[in-house]
């Protein structure tokens, strides 16, 4: 089947962002050879080759179309969701996957990062369900899953900013679910822990640390950590599979946690006494931090 002739096909359409890398990549190819029609969009589409060569090696090219889209330019976001809505007629499903993280100790990450921090994962969040939704409650159907992560039920050292985008899309998806149950729209939360994917190497790339730092052991300890976690770190595809078997459900639930030892995590953090569980992550910064 050519592109055209697979546009203007019947298959449900879904909107990913953020599908250069990672897992919207390896989301646009599940969705993609579970018969979607799959409109992947990228900050910039010279970075669509590695997706272009797995979907092809899969067959699924066809299926695909890349646009351009940075999810913190606003007007960009509302023309590209209008030029699609014109063009498909219909939004099935929304994966609001694009995301990066900062990492730092609080002290020494500047503003700005914060602000870019919140600009993308929260905001570019926003900004593409609110453009998404006329589309979507027109006809009374539709998926919104938003890229959370463990960082979103609770926060560790070092990544406080990170910590904050993804609590601030909890608190958001939440509200989201509820507002849309009745007009027939569900509102997802998926919670990965670490998954092998390039947003180890830019965050671990950018960590910030103040050359006069109070907090250069326990920043070198959290870099360690995390880079530790990074190389052991389970493919991203899996996750991919779960988001679409989450799109093409009638009923999804609101949270889905996901990745070694990530379930056993958030419980503990949720039953141990704020004093039992902070006493953990403490005692196991400290060991970090006698490790080389
Ligand atoms: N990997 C993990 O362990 C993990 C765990 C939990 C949650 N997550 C979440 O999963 C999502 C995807 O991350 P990933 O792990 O797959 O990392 P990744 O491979 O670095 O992919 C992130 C994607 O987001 C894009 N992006 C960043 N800023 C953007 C913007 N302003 N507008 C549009 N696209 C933008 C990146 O584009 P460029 O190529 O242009 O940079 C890239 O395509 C993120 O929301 C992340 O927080 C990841």
């Amino acid at each position: 089947m050519d592109r055209r002739a697979a546009a203007s096909g019947d298959s449900p359409v879904a909107l990913v962002t953020g599908a250069s890398s990672g897992f919207g990549l390896h989301i646009c190819l599940a969705l993609a050879r579970e018969g979607w029609r799959v409109i992947a969009t990228m900050r910039n589409v010279q970075r669509s080759g590695e997706l272009e060569h797995e979907a092809r090696q899969a067959g699924v090219w066809p299926s695909i179309d890349c646009m351009p889209l940075d999810v913190t330019d606003r007007r960009a976001v509302e023309r590209t969701v209008r030029d699609i809505a014109a063009r498909y007629g219909r939004i099935d499903a929304l994966v609001n996957n694009a995301g990066f993280a900062v990492g730092g100790f609080i002290e020494d990450v500047p503003l700005e990062d914060w602000y870019r921090q919140m600009e993308t994962n929260f905001f570019g969040t926003v900004a593409m369900t609110k453009a998404v939704l006329p589309v979507m409650r027109e006809r009374r159907r539709g998926t919104i899953v938003n890229m959370s992560s463990v960082s979103g039920r609770m926060a560790f050292p070092g990544y406080a900013a990170y910590a904050s985008s993804k609590f601030a899309v909890e608190g958001f998806t939440e509200s989201l679910r509820l507002e849309l149950k009745p007009l027939g729209i569900h509102a997802v939360l998926v919670e990965p822990g670490a998954y092998k994917t390039a947003i180890w190497d830019k965050g671990l790339g950018s960590i910030r640390l103040k050359d006069d730092s109070p907090y250069r052991q326990p920043t070198e300890a959290v870099l360690r950590y995390s880079r530790r976690t990074a190389e052991t770190a389970p493919h991203p595809r899996e996750v991919a599979e779960a988001v679409a078997r989450i799109v093409r459900s009638s009923s999804p639930r609101l949270r889905y946690v996901m990745g070694k030892g990530s379930f056993a995590a958030i419980c503990l953090s949720r039953l141990l006494p704020w004093k039992w569980y902070e006493r953990a992550i403490l005692c196991a910064m400290r060991r970090q931090s006698l490790r080389k």
